[in-house]
């Protein structure tokens, strides 16, 4: 049976222009990042109608109406005190710098943003750089940073007049679109790699009501399809190509500089999968910087895993000129991916901060995420790369120790517990050479009597292993 159209009018087989959003925005306009070709709308796949490349959002009134950067500033600190649902979202809040809502429109929103900006006091002894901050995303309400993206790209789903949203994910984006459908009435389709992505996601794309397809591919495989289904059905992609996401994903960097008084760090360090993250910081970096919110630009750098390093290799070997794919294989399994449909957008940003690309270790990983959890923050594996990176990085010299930077962590602690549970259990990586490193951050959990004087003698034993450390 076919799919119903939606009221848009959108049918089911017109690969032609489709989406509506934009249409009757004259805020924003999309552009083609190879050709430049303007649009007002964007087509189902939201890729240029002339060269078939991706599409981002600008904003053409800016050039003769700029929004005031003082002015800008005072607005969203006046928003933290109001009890208006749309100011009290961390994205909303900022949306001078968004699309704009229709007057009288609600956007779908959980209170998203509003993350926290931690002080890292353990992970600066360790990388030997004091001023070492984490901007946690995880904190947002479905556990990751996609949640920040999800309500604009939601909300304009919904005004296009979809009733279906889609995405192909390695299990946070499922999670966060099945969460933001719900809130808004819409229906999802959760496109993921079989066995490859955690329970904890899997278990909250069922929860929050998903359709979840689990395919016989890996995520790459699972975004193809997509690709392919949405020129076929009349559902409206939710995957980072979107470019509405990305404008919702810019405002942790706008939040990030509103929380550090607006001096700019030295160094954002993010970690990169399909990479419209770091576009999508990038993005907004560089509009601060053209609207005057930041004097100067920090330098932003991407971590992968060396399982899942396209970027890293289309930098070393092609000078980011055409894209390495690769077969991705990692624990991280947030990041596995490798062919990534941002990689364009990440090489400009890249380039145009002065950031590097650099690549990580399963090992590596493992020991920073315990080294972030021991900090009593905790975050899932891929976003421990960005503190595994920051060694390497401080290593080559690229941070220097007097130099300010910030990790984002990109998703909770409780996105990935077999990781964790196994790592401490020392079944995570057991053989390895650098088993000893590791070792010393497990803490196994202790099955023993109930009876005081066996938790006593645990007691005291913790104790003199402390000691010894010391
Ligand atoms: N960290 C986490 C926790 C992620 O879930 C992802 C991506 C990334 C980092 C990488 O971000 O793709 O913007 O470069 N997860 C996607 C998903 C792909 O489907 O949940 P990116």
């Amino acid at each position: 049976m076919p799919l119903p159209t939606n009221s848009a009018g959108n049918s089911a087989n017109n690969s032609a222009p489709a989406s509506r959003p934009g249409v009757n925005s004259p805020g924003f306009r999309f552009r083609c990042i190879a050709c430049r070709d303007l649009s007002d709308s964007a087509g189902q796949n939201f890729r240029c109608a002339q060269c078939g490349d991706l599409l981002e959002i600008i904003y053409p009134g800016w050039k003769e109406n700029r929004p005031d950067a003082e002015h800008l500033k005072s607005a969203w600190q006046k928003r933290r005190l109001s009890g208006d649902v749309t100011d009290l979202s961390g994205v909303w809040r900022f949306r001078d710098l968004l699309p704009s809502l229709e007057s009288g429109e609600q956007a779908i929103t959980l209170r998203e943003g509003n993350t926290p900006l931690y002080e890292m006091p353990q992970c600066a002894r360790i990388t030997g750089v004091p001023r070492l901050f984490a901007k946690h995303q995880g904190m947002n309400p479905t556990g990751s940073f996609k949640d920040t993206g999800m309500t604009v790209a939601a909300t304009f789903a919904r005004r296009a007049g979809f009733r279906w949203v889609a995405c192909a994910s390695t299990g946070n984006t499922s999670a966060s679109m099945a969460a933001y459908a719900a809130r808004g009435g819409l229906r999802s389709l959760v496109l993921v790699p079989e066995g490859r992505i955690s329970w904890s996601k899997l278990s909250q794309a069922l929860d929050y009501g998903a359709v979840t397809c689990q395919l016989r591919t890996d995520f790459d495989g699972c975004l193809r399809l997509l690709q392919e289904l949405v020129l076929h059905a009349p559902v409206y992609q939710l995957n980072s190509i979107n470019p509405f996401r990305l404008e919702g994903q810019k405002t942790l960097a706008i939040e990030l500089m509103e929380q550090l008084d607006w001096k700019t760090p030295d160094h954002i360090i993010v970690p990169g999968g399909n990479l419209g993250n770091s576009s999508a910081i990038g993005k907004a970096l560089l509009e601060m910087h053209e609207l005057g919110l930041i004097s100067r630009l920090p330098k932003l750098s991407v971590i992968q895993a060396e399982g899942a390093n396209a970027l890293y290799r289309t930098l070393r070997e092609t000078g980011g000129k055409n894209l390495v794919s690769v077969q991705a294989e990692t624990r991280a399994t947030a990041i596995r991916i490798g062919n990534p449909a941002s990689w364009k957008k990440a090489v400009h940003v890249l380039e145009a901060t002065a950031g590097v690309c650099e690549q990580v270790s399963e090992i590596e990983i493992a020991q920073a995420k315990a080294e972030i959890g021991a900090e009593g923050i905790g975050c899932e594996p891929a976003s421990a790369v960005t503190l595994a990176g920051l060694k390497k990085l401080v290593k080559q010299k690229f941070v220097r120790p007097d130099e300010t930077v910030v990790l984002v962590l990109t998703g909770n602690l409780l996105k990935d517990p077999d990781y964790t549970i196994e790592f401490h259990r020392g079944e995570l990586f057991k053989e390895s050479e650098n088993a000893n490193t590791l070792n010393s951050l497990r803490r196994p959990p202790i099955i023993l009597d109930a009876t005081l004087d066996a938790v006593i003698r645990t007691l005291e034993q913790a104790e003199k292993q402390q000691r010894e450390k010391l």
